[in-house]
């Protein structure tokens, strides 16, 4: 089968969304959680976050296009604040739901029933389920001209995670945390292998 550029353009919306989402792959699911200046507490499960780089640490986040209201966008430039929050494969159905349109003063915690919890003098709410936890500090917003989508670059300010996780070499074991493909369906990976550096 070929599917070519002219055929993708005639496609119909969603089908199109759910095709291109999908065949980026698997990616791990972060609920991002923000507060906004009057208060509102906000949750919203992304899955494009990337590792931009490490010295500085960085991570890269897509919000997509602001043709509507968009929570997390709003808040992270309100108050430059946010976290990233990892949570087991069982809380798959809560992290979905926060994806639905609440709206502004409706806080994604209630409605889901996961925990705010604060930490130090982070000004965005954590996950208190999660597993692993990122407070975050907004560094740039870029607004990617092309398809008017905005990539959110933040510093890791602090790390939260269990002890174990943590292996002698840097590496974290993500294991057991949600995965996802597309916009609907939820994975858990299996380990595979784990390789010495590359030498020509
Ligand atoms: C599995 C999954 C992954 C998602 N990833 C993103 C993403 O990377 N960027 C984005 O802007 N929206 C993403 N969304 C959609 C947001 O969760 C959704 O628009 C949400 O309502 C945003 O909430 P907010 O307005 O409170 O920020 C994703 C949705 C699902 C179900």
């Amino acid at each position: 089968m070929i599917i070519d550029k002219i055929t993708l353009a005639q496609s119909e919306k969603r089908f199109l969304a759910q095709l291109i989402n999908s065949l980026a792959g698997i990616r791990q699911v972060a609920l991002i959680g923000t507060k906004s200046k009057k208060g509102n507490e906000n949750l919203a499960v992304f899955n494009s976050l990337i590792h931009l780089g490490a010295h500085p640490a960085l991570f890269g986040l897509i919000s997509r296009p602001a043709s509507a209201e968009r929570h997390t966008l709003g808040n992270i430039r309100e108050t430059e604040s946010y976290t990233v929050n990892f949570l087991d494969k069982k809380y798959a159905e809560k992290v979905h739901q926060t994806s639905a349109r609440y709206p502004e003063n409706i806080s994604e915690f209630t409605e889901v029933s996961l925990t705010p919890e604060y930490f130090q003098d982070c000004f965005a709410p954590f996950v208190k389920e999660a597993e692993i936890k990122i407070e975050m500090k907004l560094q740039q917003i870029l607004n990617l001209e092309i398809n008017n989508t905005n990539l959110i670059i933040g510093s890791i300010e602090r790390i939260y995670l269990p002890e174990e996780r943590l292996l002698a070499d840097g590496f974290v074991n993500p294991r057991n945390l949600l995965l996802s493909c597309g916009l609907d369906a939820y994975f858990t990976g299996k380990f595979a292998e784990k390789l010495a550096y590359a030498k020509p």
